[in-house]
């Protein structure tokens, strides 16, 4: 049994380092090697987000609307404790928005582009629980105004509060 799993082992090494071998050859990119099974399950799920936002607030509505045109499928929650729930999903104090979005493991807060959500559910870092624009720059999505794009970041946040860039627009 041993033996077998061994030999198993020892055939799938060969494979892959005559794939790796093959692809070297060709000069393709070392990326033709990630396993394209999991590539193919990010792009065939439909990418689900779920939002809760203040019933009052406008903004929030304009960034549902550009996460749909984005092919996202935003499900939307009015919540009059925004606050509590931002303390419960860990989002630093100095990094909160208006909105808070849950997409897979990850809390998305604020207007954050569509393009950076995608980005992250397939990219899957681990060490980070999510991602935020703080505030409420002019410019980013949900929050245009015409001749207006100001310069923004988005922040990526881990568990214990520690950030790093993850997008600078
Ligand atoms: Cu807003
Ligand atoms: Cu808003």
């Amino acid at each position: 049994m041993a033996g077998e799993q061994m030999n198993d082992h020892a055939m799938t090494r060969r494979a892959w380092l005559t794939a790796f071998a093959r692809t070297l050859g060709t000069g393709a990119a070392l990326s033709a090697l990630l396993p394209m099974t999991s590539r193919a399950d990010v792009s065939n799920a439909p990418p689900k987000i779920t939002v809760y936002k203040d019933p009052s607030c406008g903004c929030c509505t304009k960034w549902v609307e550009h996460l749909r045109s984005a092919g996202l499928h935003p499900d939307v929650h009015d919540r009059t404790d925004m606050d509590a729930l931002k303390n419960s999903l860990g989002v630093p104090t100095a990094l909160r928005s208006c909105h808070t979005a849950v997409a897979g493991r990850y809390v998305i807060e604020g207007h954050v582009p569509a393009a950076d959500v995608k980005r992250l559910l397939a990219a899957a870092p681990k060490g980070i629980i999510g991602i935020a624009v703080p505030d409420m720059p002019a410019g980013a999505p949900g929050m245009e105004v015409p001749g207006r794009a100001d310069r923004y970041d988005v922040i990526a946040f881990a568990a214990d509060g520690t950030t790093k860039l993850f997008a600078h627009h």
